[in-house]
């Protein structure tokens, strides 16, 4: 009798990576203290009174109970197309929103909007895993731009030029990156931007971490200011983290309204709406919560500077790029590989990082720590940990 088969696709795919590294909690005896969990870029403080307030009333809301429209709840893609334009200093109108289930699915909705079984998709090396495997499980093959230290984990225009070929739909990029957290500055954007447009390649842009920047950095960046920008870039976000509702799963596409016409398609049979009452609320939230979004942002700014200044007394140690949920930094076990660092980090010092070659090739020596999941007198601690697993 033939047995009945699975996706090889999917079947080939690895396990999730988070659950794996989270398994490691159970190595630690806890003699240097509670664990620390650095690994999943999870906001390490609750949301708003008033967001739990709005969210409660809008899931007790019957009216809220039906399917609502596939791109996304009218309310919400007003207040976020406002709150984008500003961000952006660009004139975003809700026609321009796609409302999604988290980020994660709007990569998905955008990519196979512009990609299909076969064609080809540019990420960097190291990349964030989720891309990756939503694009092999897809059929849709990735090429990698390899992203050095040296330049601090961001691509060089002419190495992606040097990729772009035959059926290579999309290149997609993070910033603030993860797992690096490298953020990639204006000019380089604009020239990713302009060689996808000279192209005929889409720019997928992930900002899942846009809010934590710096609070005097400005703009990220004037892309969806450049006329004609519609033709080419596709913004991605999530509202898991500057909202901390990770569990509710909301995110948007930014893009033209041509691109939402085909990501609707895609939505509607993927999930026809995403859950409406987080939308209900984060329609008041997006106005209502600025301050306590900066605040946030703040605070995640003092826990990258206390790492860093932990970090900095340890020799051995190296953030080789950090911004705003995330540092890389390069571990001094030479001889070990990424996956038994992590490994002893969690069983001898209590800390969990995911490996470094989870998000890529050649990443042996480096560990991603997702340091705003703690606090700072945690992080303070970290340089006892690290040093209590010198080999
Ligand atoms: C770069 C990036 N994109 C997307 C996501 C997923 O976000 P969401 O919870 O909105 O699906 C994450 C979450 O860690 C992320 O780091």
């Amino acid at each position: 009798m033939p047995t009945a088969r699975f996706n090889p696709l999917v079947q080939t795919l690895a396990a999730p990576p988070i659950p794996e590294v989270q398994a490691w909690k159970r190595d630690y005896d806890g003699h240097l203290g509670p664990l620390i969990d650095l690994s999943q870029a999870v906001p390490g403080y609750p949301p708003h009174p008033d967001m739990l307030k709005w969210l409660g009333q809008a899931a007790s809301s019957p009216g809220m109970a039906g399917y609502g429209d596939i791109e996304g709840e009218p309310e919400l893609r007003a207040a976020y197309a406002k709150w984008v334009s500003a961000v952006y200093a660009a004139d975003i109108k809700p026609a321009n929103i796609h409302i999604t289930s988290g980020c994660n699915q709007a990569f998905m909705a955008a990519m196979m909007a512009v990609a299909g079984p076969g064609d080809t998709v540019l990420l960097t090396n190291p990349c964030y895993f989720n891309h990756e495997t939503t694009l092999a499980m897809s059929g849709v093959k990735v090429g990698y731009v390899n992203c050095h230290a040296e330049d601090g984990f961001l691509p060089a225009p002419e190495a992606v030029e040097a990729m772009i070929g035959e059926g290579v739909r999309a290149l997609a990029i993070v910033t603030p990156n993860n797992p690096t957290g490298a953020t990639y500055p204006e000019g380089l954007l604009r020239a990713l931007f302009d060689l996808c447009h000279k192209h005929g390649v889409w720019l997928i842009v992930d900002e899942t971490y846009r809010d934590f920047l710096p609070l005097d950095a400005g703009s990220p960046h004037g892309l969806f200011a450049v006329p004609g920008w519609q033709d080419t870039l596709i913004g991605l976000y999530s509202f898991s983290k500057s909202f901390c509702i990770p569990g509710h799963r909301v995110g948007a596409i930014t893009a033209g309204e041509a691109v939402v016409t085909q990501i609707a398609k895609v939505m509607d049979n993927l999930q026809i709406c995403a859950p409406r009452p987080p939308q209900a609320a984060l329609a008041q939230a997006i106005p209502a919560l600025g301050d306590w979004r900066r605040g946030n942002a703040l605070e995640i700014s003092a826990r990258a500077k206390a790492l860093t200044e932990v970090m900095g007394d340890l020799p051995d140690w190296e953030i080789t790029a950090l911004g705003a949920y995330f540092a890389f930094v390069r571990h001094p076990f030479a001889e070990l590989s990424a996956y038994e660092a992590a490994h002893i980090l969690a069983r001898e010092a209590g800390v969990i990082t995911i490996p470094g070659s989870f998000f890529g090739n050649g990443l042996e020596r480096y560990l991603r720590v997702a340091f705003a999941n703690a606090d700072v007198a945690t992080i303070r601690q970290l340089g006892n940990r690290f040093t209590s697993c010198s080999r």
